[in-house]
């Protein structure tokens, strides 16, 4: 099964992927989260980038396509979660064809709906483990152990250059010129299937569950 998971900056996307790798053995493939690693290797292209990232801006359709294509090549039986790609028309269109020419069937796209208040919540209390990637929460979901990730045991916990106040009103701003477009784009195709992102995290997996039978 192959799915996108659509919805603007902190709808939970990463969280829900991170479950369905775990729960059915799905490929996530975040395009912020390879972003986000060509930058601490300090390619070219990371280095180019940045910037672009901090700011809270679109990164050009050029690069996360080919960053995508270099994923499918490498193929996957298990399927994948789409998540932070596509972003543009111009992506959307791209991701077709690259799936059409690697055999491969897109099965649904689920949007994530949840309120601008509720996501500069979830985005200012965000913070990550820099050793395995769980994603937590000051709020909502605190580590256990102050400090200390309930994974993997690591210390390096961090926050994103990104969520502030100023590049998450761009990247709000990025998100309604320029992705929103897409929930028409895949209503259209008879592909999208919305659920409430606004509820906990348990219920809104359970609704993707429910999306993806
Ligand atoms: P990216 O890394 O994709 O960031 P994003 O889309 O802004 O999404 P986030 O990772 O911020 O949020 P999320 O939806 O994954 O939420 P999460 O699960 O973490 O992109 C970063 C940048 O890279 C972009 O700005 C751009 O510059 C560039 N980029 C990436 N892809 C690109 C592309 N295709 N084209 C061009 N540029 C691209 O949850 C957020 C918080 O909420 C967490 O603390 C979590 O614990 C909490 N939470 C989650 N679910 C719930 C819930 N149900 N209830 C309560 N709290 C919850």
């Amino acid at each position: 099964m192959n799915i996108i998971l659509l919805g603007p900056p902190g709808a939970g996307k990463g969280t829900q992927a991170r479950r369905l790798v775990e729960e059915r053995g799905m490929v996530q493939l975040s395009t912020g989260d390879m972003l986000r690693e060509a930058r601490t290797s300090g390619s070219e292209m990371g280095k180019k980038v940045a910037a672009v990232m901090d700011a809270g801006q679109l990164v050009t359709d050029e690069i996360v396509i080919g960053l995508i294509e270099e994923k499918i090549l490498e193929g996957n039986s298990a399927g994948y979660i789409f998540d932070g790609f596509p972003r543009t028309l111009g992506q959307a269109d791209a991701l077709n064809a690259l799936l059409e020419r690697n055999g491969v069937k897109l099965d649904t796209v689920v949007e994530m709906q949840v309120d601008d208040s509720a996501l500069v919540a979830r985005i200012s209390g965000r913070f990550t483990c820099g050793n395995c990637g769980e994603v937590y929460h000051d709020e909502t979901k605190p580590t256990q152990a102050d400090g200390v990730c309930d994974e993997c045991g690591s210390t390096d916990l961090k926050r994103r250059a990104d969520d502030n106040a100023e590049s998450l009103k761009t990247r709000l701003m990025e998100y309604y010129k320029k992705t929103s477009a897409l929930v028409g784009y895949y209503y259209a195709r008879g592909e999208l299937q919305s659920v409430d992102g606004l509820q906990g995290v348990e219920e809104v997996a359970a609704d993707i569950s429910k999306a993806l039978a």
